[in-house]
């Protein structure tokens, strides 16, 4: 069994990225582990390029985003944690799969369609070609899972649709690549941004307030728990009753995942309240379980040296576990070594 999954390095690390994939990384990484297995996680820093972006601001969030997913427990002992920068086989096997991707399959991606807009004549080439770049990161190592939010879940398929096209076309009757599975949790596969209950919480949002970073302290949760958007009405006693109340179902969810429960769970306790009652007691659920991942991410922030050692050790490991299938790929295209 081999664990791939990545994060850009843009800006804090948020609940979103917490529920819907790390805690999942995590968990992985200690089942995975202990079966003998492999996990292996990264900083898609070639990523961030698809968009603006200021490079010292990208450097100091690339170390600082080591420090969060240290601080969430990834342990680069037995996980390997680096930046795709560090490893160039990345980069290299995405212009192999570049002629095997097609351009439909890639305008049909909603994050191009999303981001790009209607100004696609201005969009970056690596915004579009972005996916190739993400088949890549997981076919180069053969990942068998690959854990990711819901909306990862269409570059995941388009991953495993490139990977099919080029063992057909080139395998010779043998798999060149291993069809990456998604996982994607059952609770919090999309958590939503605490001002608007239908756009995903998310690192680009310019309004802080739309969501929980896990670098927020305790007052900062608070206040945007309570400040959350909501409706007039208390809470329903069963799941069912958030139909149509995209808020309050985002916030129940929220509830759910950080607490193990399921959301029937939490409104037979909170059904029939309102949310005077019911956000301080979420926001102190937040406050309670995000308190240690704080504290141990601001002690390791502070030591830069030890988070680029983390990065060129991960990368050390990563390079040796990439270069078969890096060469079985040129192999197969007939390409002379
Ligand atoms: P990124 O950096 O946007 O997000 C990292 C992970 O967090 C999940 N996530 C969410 N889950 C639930 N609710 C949300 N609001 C939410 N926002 C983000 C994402 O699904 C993701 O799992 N393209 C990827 C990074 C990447 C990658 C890869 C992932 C590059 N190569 C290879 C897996 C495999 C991205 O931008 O994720």
């Amino acid at each position: 069994m081999r664990v791939v999954s990545g994060i850009q390095p843009t800006g804090n690390l948020h609940l979103g990225n917490y529920l819907g994939a790390i805690r999942n990384w995590v968990r992985m990484q200690d089942d995975v582990t202990a079966q003998g297995g492999q996990c292996l996680y990264f900083l898609a820093d070639l990523h961030a390029l698809s968009q603006p972006h200021v490079p010292a601001e990208l450097a100091s969030n690339t170390r600082e985003m080591v420090a969060a997913l240290v601080a969430c427990g990834i342990d680069p002992e037995r996980s390997i944690l680096f930046n795709q920068t560090q490893v160039p086989h990345h980069a290299e096997l995405q212009w192999l799969l570049n002629g095997t991707a097609r351009m439909g399959w890639l305008n049909r991606m909603t994050q191009w369609k999303d981001k790009a807009g209607k100004n696609r004549e201005g969009a970056s080439v690596a915004l579009f070609t972005y996916p190739v770049l993400q088949a890549a990161d997981v076919l180069l190592y053969q990942a068998t899972h690959v854990p990711v939010g819901d909306d990862q879940k269409q570059h995941l398929e388009l991953a495993r649709d490139i990977a099919q096209k080029f063992n057909n076309d080139f395998g010779a009757g043998e798999e060149v690549f291993t069809l990456p599975d998604p996982i994607i949790p059952a609770e919090a596969a999309r958590i939503m941004s605490l001002r608007d209950g239908s756009a995903k919480m998310s690192k680009s949002d310019p309004s802080d307030m739309s969501r929980i970073n896990l670098t927020d302290d305790a007052e900062t949760i608070m206040t945007k728990v309570k400040k959350a958007r909501t409706d007039p009405e208390p809470l329903p006693s069963d799941k069912g009753g958030l139909d149509g109340r995209p808020e309050a179902a985002n916030l129940v969810g929220i509830y759910a995942a950080m607490s193990g429960e399921s959301q029937d769970a939490v409104l037979a306790r909170f059904g029939g309240e309102g949310f005077g009652k019911f956000k301080p007691a979420l926001g102190e659920l937040l406050v309670e379980s995000l308190a240690p991942i704080n504290a141990r991410f601001i002690e390791l922030r502070q030591d830069r040296a030890a988070l680029d050692a983390i990065l060129r050790q991960g990368a050390e490991k990563a390079r040796k576990l990439a270069v078969p299938t890096l060469e079985k790929a040129y192999a197969a295209l007939g390409l002379v070594r």
